[in-house]
This record gives structure tokens, sequence and C-alpha cells, in this order.
């Protein structure tokens, strides 16, 4: 067997090391110098040195588990969030994109924080911004003029990069951002796909051989997409989107793909002074300007990953100026549904808004299309196109169907429970329902089971 091309290797299994470390992560063996030292500047020579012998066919149950240990960040709704409560996989490799601005940085550099303040190193290299900038935006978020666990850098090239990771072996990499970072072996234009692909392989290769947790940033492209190939969502372990949602400085984390974790989870963010701190209760944040006895306003539990929050749904009908094309104007919500529940409303609740022009708003910035929000919707419309207010603690939901049904919905327990906390007092929710919520405490909550729309009107 041949010996690999890489600085260190493993004595007894012979897997490729790229920085000294004690034992093997594979097999637990003495790291050893490799004399076969790695071929500068040939492409093949990198392929060639990950080949190892940890990628051979073994039995199932017979199988080492390297680089399963996961690291606690000891903030628990981001161990949630990253691994299920047990925090990131040891040798994750992320991405995070967003629009500019979102605020990418600023959270990697709080995340910096949580990892430093536990006395285990990060490097941080931006490629972006001088050191200087990045250096006074940290002291600002870490709150501490230094620390002895944070490095900054701002090399350009990803050889540079693992060159310094080798010499002060950081827990945690983070990469601002991969467009501004070339491979000294690839000839390709910085930023453009051939590059972004080879670099996102180069430290997605280091990551595993060696323990190390990366987080790449990314920038997305006109179209909101990620910059560079599509097809760095399928290298990397996790992706992650930062948005801005354009409401008193919120943003939502958003889990699109998470190989240790749940995806579709979310965290909501304030952008402060100090960089970016979560909002544990986001009901309350959403609800908080709604005013009492609105018209045209209710509000729906809606679904954020494996949690819930509850939100205001704002409509807003009139007679339309258009003669015979009036407006159906949605912001958070899909226009084609709103078409179809109009159709609902008009056949079965003989309401016609033919003639008027209609407004859908979801307020605190947020998107969805889930069918759940239907009944709030209705609801919303009706007591717009009335002029009746909601109660104020009233809160709807479920699916209509187009025969005027009410569908039942998932995770309706967990929207229970927000509605709880929230002091919601009557909740109209569908008959379908009924049979999961047999065992709930739903306390002085008042459940109105409906099996036809026409029983909210
Ligand atoms: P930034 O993290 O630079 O966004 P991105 O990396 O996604 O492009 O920051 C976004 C905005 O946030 C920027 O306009 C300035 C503002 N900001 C604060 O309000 N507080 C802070 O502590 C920081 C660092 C930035
Ligand atoms: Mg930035």
């Amino acid at each position: 067997m041949g010996k690999k091309n890489s600085p260190y290797i493993c004595k007894d299994c012979e897997a490729p090391h790229y920085k000294f470390q004690p034992k093997c992560f594979g097999c637990g063996g003495d790291i050893i110098e490799n004399e076969v030292k790695p071929k500068a500047n040939s492409v093949n020579s990198r392929y060639e040195s990950m080949r190892s012998d940890n990628d051979k066919a073994e039995l199932v149950g017979q199988v080492k588990h390297s680089g399963n240990n996961y690291y606690s960040l000891g903030v628990p709704e981001l161990d949630e969030f990253f691994g299920d409560g047990k925090g990131i996989q040891g040798n994750a490799f992320y991405l995070l994109y967003g629009d500019p601005g979102a605020g990418k940085s600023t959270l990697l550099a709080g995340l910096s924080k949580v990892v430093s303040d536990k006395e285990d190193i990060v490097l941080y290299n931006s490629g972006e911004e001088s050191k200087s900038q990045v250096d006074d935006r940290t002291k600002r978020i870490i709150q501490k003029d230094s620390s002895k666990y944070l490095y900054l850098s701002s090399h350009k090239n990803v050889q540079d990069i693992l060159e310094e990771v080798n010499k002060i072996n950081p827990k945690v990499l983070i990469i601002d951002s991969i467009q501004t970072i070339h491979s000294l072996e690839n000839n390709g234009v910085r930023g453009g796909v051939s590059q972004v692909r080879e670099v996102t392989d180069i430290l997605k290769d280091y990551a595993k051989a060696n323990n190390l947790i990366i987080f790449v940033i990314a920038h997305v492209n006109s179209e909101g997409d990620l910059a560079g190939p599509t097809t760095l969502e399928h290298m990397v372990d996790g992706v992650f989107f930062l948005e801005n949602t354009n409401y008193n400085g919120y943003r939502r984390l958003i889990s699109k793909k998470n190989r240790y974790g749940i995806t579709d989870t979310t965290i909501i963010w304030k952008m402060t002074k100090y960089g970016m701190v979560s909002v544990p209760n986001a009901s309350e944040v959403f609800l908080k300007e709604r005013g009492d006895n609105t018209v045209g306003s209710s509000i729906i539990p809606i679904l954020e990953g494996n949690s819930s929050v509850l939100l205001e749904l704002q409509a807003l009908t009139k007679e339309s100026d258009f003669n015979g094309h009036p407006m159906r104007n949605v912001t958070g919500f899909n226009r084609n549904r709103l078409v179809t529940l109009l159709a609902i409303i008009e056949k079965h609740l003989n309401v016609s808004l033919g003639m008027n022009d209609v407004y859908i708003n979801i307020v605190g910035g947020f998107k969805s299309d889930d069918y759940s929000l239907d009944l709030g919707v209705i609801k919303a419309l009706l007591s717009s196109y009335y002029n009746k207010p909601i109660g104020e603690k009233i809160a709807y939901i479920g699916e209509v169907g187009l025969s005027g049904e009410v569908r039942s919905i998932p995770m309706i327990e967990t929207r229970i429970k927000e509605c709880k906390k929230m002091g919601i007092t009557d909740l109209y929710l569908p008959y379908h329902n009924k049979s999961d919520l047999e065992k709930e405490d739903t306390g002085d909550m008042r459940l109105h089971y409906i099996k036809k729309i026409i029983e909210v009107v």
C-alpha cells in the first residue's frame, strides 16, 4: 500500500492528515510525518492524497465512526438549530447566504464570540473587508478589546488559509466570502464557477479529514439564488439563508438543508448596535403593533420549522376604481391562492369580491404559502368587507378546500401550545384535527371545531 500525499499520516490506517494531531480521528492510531510529501501545484495530488483506507468497503456495523462528535455552542437555540439540540457536528461544512446587508458577516462574528468565549479558537478569514474593518466590527460585537481565542486574517487564496489553519489549529473556520477566495491550483477567475467549486471542494475535504467546522459565506445573485454554481448546495452539509425582513431590523435565519438537524427551522434575530441578538418570543414581537378592534386583521399560528409563531394577517377590500380589473395585491402570501379563496368565498358564502380591490399582507415581512392560513385569510377578508373587527385574542387555522370544507392541518399541538402561551382565548380549527387533541391540555382556551367555512361567518 503506497503512502498518501499529505504532510502527516496515521501510522496504523495510513489516513492522510493535513495538520498535526496526536491521534487519528479514524482509528485512534498515532500520527507521524509522511515521507511522501505532497507534489506542489498538482491538481491530482490533492485528490490522490484524499484517498484513504477509510474509504474502502466494510460490513455494516463494523464501520469506525469518525467525526461524529458534536460541538455544543452552549446556546440551546443554536444547538437545536444546527444539530437537534446537540450542537454543530464536529466536521460540518456549512454555507450561509443572503442579500448584501442581510447581516451575514455580523451573524458569524456573533458566532465567533460564542466559540471564543468558550475558549475555543476561531479563525475568521475575510477576503471582503480589510482586517482593520473586521477588527472594529468584531471588537464591538464581542464587547472586548481583545481575545486570545479569536484570530482574523485576510488571505485571498485557500492554500494560505489552510496554512494559517495548520498553524493556529482552530475549532471553527469562517470564510467571508467564498467568492473572494481562489485556489492557486485553478486558473479560473476569482468568484467564477470553477474557482468557487474548487475552493469549496478543498475546504470540505480539509474539514472532513481534520475535524474542523467550517462556515462559508456566499453572495446571492440578482435573482436571489446562490451565486456561482447551484451545485454548491449539494457539496455542503448545510445551507442557511439569512433574510432581511425589512421590519424593524428583524432578520430570519432559515435552515434550507441540514444533514445533522431539521430543515425549515428558523431563528429570528434583531440587528442591534452589538450585532445580532436572537428574539426568543417572536409572536410577541410580531403582534405588538396590532391595534385593538382592528378591521381586516386576523391572528394565525403558522409553523416555523418545529415551532409555531403567531402572526397578524391583514386584509383590505374596497370598491375597485379600475372598471372590471380589480387589484389583487399580496405581500407575503401567494396570489394564486388568494384568487382561489376569493372563488371559494363567492361560491360557498355568497360574497362576491369581483368588483373589489383586495390586498393581503402578512405583517413582519413573513412569507408563507402554507394552506393552513386559508381560514385566517378568509376571516380577515370578511372582516374588512363587512367592516367588523375580529376579537383581539381570537386565532384561526385551517386549510379550506374547493367545496368549502375545512381540512385538517399538520402539527396542531405545536400551534395550540403557542396560542396558549400568547393568551389566545378562542381558536377556530379544523374538526378533523379533533382526534389529535384528545390528550392535549388547552387550559382556558376555547376550541371551535369547524367542518365548513360557512360556520365562521
Ligand atoms: P453585514 O453583516 O455587513 O451584512 P452582510 O455581511 O450580509 O453584507 O451588516 C449588515 C448591516 O448591519 C450593515 O448595514 C450595518 C448593520 N450593522 C448593525 O446595525 N450593527 C452591527 O453591529 C453591525 C456589525 C452591522
Ligand atoms: Mg459581509
